[in-house]
């Protein structure tokens, strides 16, 4: 057997206890009180996102799973040869790995994950099936990025992958910012292949985010476990439930911890009041019309040069190109 190519280290800019416990006392000081989301994907967090991705109410994963194979081999075509892969909160690697099937000759993939242990076992087993493709892996959050790992061979082009409809995690301000930061980091030659949910039945979207099995509600509540190990936090995992509502005119899951009871919750010394129903923010899942993202890509510097949508529009596929 050939030796594996070397291969460089892994960029760890995982946030520290600090970090965290500076966002987490931020956002517990403003009303509505809001926790960030991506303190979700702590090892159990992403295993139970997994989870979440295999439940029969979460249409969304499975419909971009079934699009992409019918449609990745137009988008390799006018990809070209020799790119640069780079992809924004990669997970568990499911759809990266059509996506390196897809393309021709891919020189290097750089998977950008804040979970380091979804991080490193999605690359060992990428490495394993595309020995050919040079593994950067960078652990960070893509919304504060650090100068990615230049590849050894050089490249034609830089192809950002951003699936699974994460964009609609942010408010349409932070989306446009993402994207602008996308068009930076892929260069006047660059594509950028992005997953959006698409707006529909409020109550298919609402059951997926309510799956009956219960993942998505003990998905939200690893939040507080992950803070309650990872920081000086209490929160009581009983006091705390799940919700998430569609709100149709904002075209958005809005997904809650809502407090049982009053109580209170000590953050490194500081105590928080919560009355009964009060509800702490964790997240939006954005869903869009086309002209919505258009502007937003336009908005961006990008513009959308290719779309694809599953049957019933229940999810799309948009590639897009600076403007
Ligand atoms: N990007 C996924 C989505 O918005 C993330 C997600 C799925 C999620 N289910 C969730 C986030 C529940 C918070 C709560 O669909």
């Amino acid at each position: 057997m050939a030796p594996a190519p070397p291969q460089a280290a892994l960029v760890d800019r995982r946030p520290d206890r600090a970090t965290i416990t500076a966002d987490v006392l931020a956002g517990l000081a403003v009303r509505p009180r809001a926790l960030p989301s991506k303190y979700f994907y702590d090892a159990r967090g992403s295993a139970l996102f997994e989870c979440i991705t295999r439940q029969p109410e979460y249409y969304l994963t499975r419909t971009e799973l079934e699009l992409l194979p019918q449609v990745l081999p137009e988008i390799a075509a006018q990809v070209g040869p020799q790119a640069r892969v780079v992809e924004y909160g990669s997970g568990s690697g499911r759809k990266t790995r059509l996506l390196l099937q897809a393309l021709q000759d891919v020189v290097a993939y750089t998977p950008v994950e804040i979970s380091r242990t979804a991080l490193l076992d999605s690359v060992r087993a990428l490495a394993v099936d595309f020995p050919a493709i040079e593994m950067l892996p960078v652990c960070a959050d893509f919304t504060a990025l650090p100068p990615l790992p230049p590849p050894q061979r050089s490249s034609r082009r830089t192809l950002l992958f951003f699936p699974g409809s994460t964009l609609g995690n942010f408010t349409e301000a932070a989306a446009v910012s993402i994207l602008s930061g996308m068009r930076q980091a892929m260069g006047p030659q660059g594509l950028a292949l992005i997953g959006i949910d698409l707006d529909k039945d409020p109550d298919v979207i609402e059951a997926a985010y309510n799956d009956v099995a219960g993942v998505t509600a003990a998905f939200t509540l690893n939040l507080l476990a992950r803070l309650n190990r990872e920081i000086d936090s209490d929160f009581d995992l009983s006091g705390f439930v799940h919700r998430a509502r569609y709100a149709s005119a904002r075209r958005r899951i809005e997904t809650s911890l809502v407090s049982l009871r009053t109580q209170v919750v000590h953050v490194a010394g500081q105590a928080f009041g919560f009355e009964r129903d009060e509800a702490m923010h964790v997240e939006y899942s954005h869903k869009y019309d086309d002209a919505q993202f258009a502007a937003m890509a336009a908005a961006a510097g990008l513009r959308v040069r290719g779309a694809w949508d599953a049957a019933g529009r229940m999810f799309g596929l948009r590639l897009l190109q600076p403007a």
